[in-house]
């Protein structure tokens, strides 16, 4: 959370559901309440305070990194916390129930009477402090650049495969841990499979060029999926293309505090309807991004989460026809007070390549 407080902000938790402990173990809620990185680790909260529990391997690292008032305890994990819960009788252990795997649930079963948590850890990260959205704008920002570096060494015949390397260096020349999540080309028909993988295909001429690109910046993400037409394209490729903006457009001024996630969505699929397309979309709108690419809410249908400001999500509506093409538009988008910030600057009028 870029967090600055001097104490992990979940204390009010103990107290609502009568909790003696609370037992962290996603790394990423890990990270986002003490600012450690490391790829073990498990983080208890009691009343008298907050541990730390990691392996050898991050002695050094782990105090460097916690920035709240947590304490560090290097060793077993379990073990460890084991003997930090044994002053406590029976205690009620709150803990991750839908991100535990079982092992650790059975690890976890002797400490004392463990109770379901649901979402309540993480629910805090959905809304972004202020922080939090400058790392996720100057992700965003960097993403675009490279899309932008990258397309000035794009040519017609060019491989798939090469195009993204080509992203995926632009990204990390300008100081990304890496991307987001595999990097999206996909040329011609191809396009027309919403998570296409890079081929060693040639980007022919006639068809669609999609690339969906994320960057990993501080630990947070970017999301923006452009879809260009490569040399002459169809009439149909344009109306399916202006079709798809159209309900990007539609979906991003539906955005205000108090919308439910489904209501962006049904505001998308709408517009799809109206041009026929509405059988082609067959993914939700859009999601929340931050510490993960893939956060709540899902802007799809039957998710009632009220959005509220200081929420980034994406709007990515998409139209794939089997054996054609697909269009899919995506933006990372700030949910402000009074509506919402596109924070993505790449334009997205209909623009031809090569
Ligand atoms: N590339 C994954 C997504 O846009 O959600
Ligand atoms: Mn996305
Ligand atoms: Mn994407």
């Amino acid at each position: 959370m870029l967090n600055t407080t001097t104490s992990v902000p979940l204390e009010h938790l103990l107290s609502a559901e009568k909790l003696d402990a609370i037992i962290v173990s996603t790394l990423v809620n890990v990270r986002y309440y003490t600012g450690f990185t490391g790829s073990n680790g498990l983080l208890l909260l009691t009343r008298s305070g907050a541990t730390l529990f990691t392996d050898p391997r991050y002695a050094t690292q782990a105090p460097q990194e916690v920035n709240c008032s947590v304490v560090v305890v290097v060793g077993p994990l379990l073990k460890k916390l084991a003997a930090k819960l044994k002053s406590l009788r029976k205690p009620r252990i709150g803990f991750e129930d839908s991100k535990v795997s079982f092992a650790l649930y059975q690890g976890l079963s002797p400490l004392g009477e463990l109770i379901p948590l649901g979402n309540a850890v993480e629910k805090p990260r959905w809304t972004k402090s202020a922080g939090e959205i400058a790392a996720i704008r100057a992700s965003v920002n960097l993403n675009s650049l490279a899309l932008e570096k990258a397309m000035k060494r794009f040519k017609v015949g060019m491989k798939e495969k090469d195009l993204a390397a080509e992203i995926d260096y632009q990204m990390r020349k300008m100081g990304a841990e890496g991307s987001a999540f595999e990097t999206i080309i996909a040329s011609g028909a191809h396009s027309a499979l919403p998570h296409a993988r890079p081929r060693g295909e040639r980007i022919a001429e006639g068809g669609y060029l999609l690339i969906d690109m994320g960057a990993c910046l501080n630990g947070y993400m970017s999301d923006m999926t452009r879809t260009f037409g490569v040399g002459r394209v169809s009439r149909e490729a344009v109306r399916i293309y202006k079709a798809v903006l159209e309900a990007q457009q539609a979906a991003i001024e539906a955005i205000r505090p108090g919308k439910r996630a489904e209501q962006i969505h049904a505001a998308a699929m709408r517009v799809l309807k109206g041009h026929g397309l509405a059988e082609l979309f067959i993914h939700s709108t859009g999601h929340g991004l931050g510490l993960e690419i893939h956060e709540a809410p899902r802007l799809g249908k039957g998710d009632k989460t009220e959005l509220n400001s200081g929420m980034t999500i994406t709007i990515e509506p998409g139209v794939y026809k089997p054996g054609f093409g697909g269009v899919r538009i995506e933006d990372t988008v700030l949910v402000t007070e009074n509506g919402s910030e596109v924070l993505t600057p790449t334009p997205k009028g209909w623009t031809i390549v090569g």
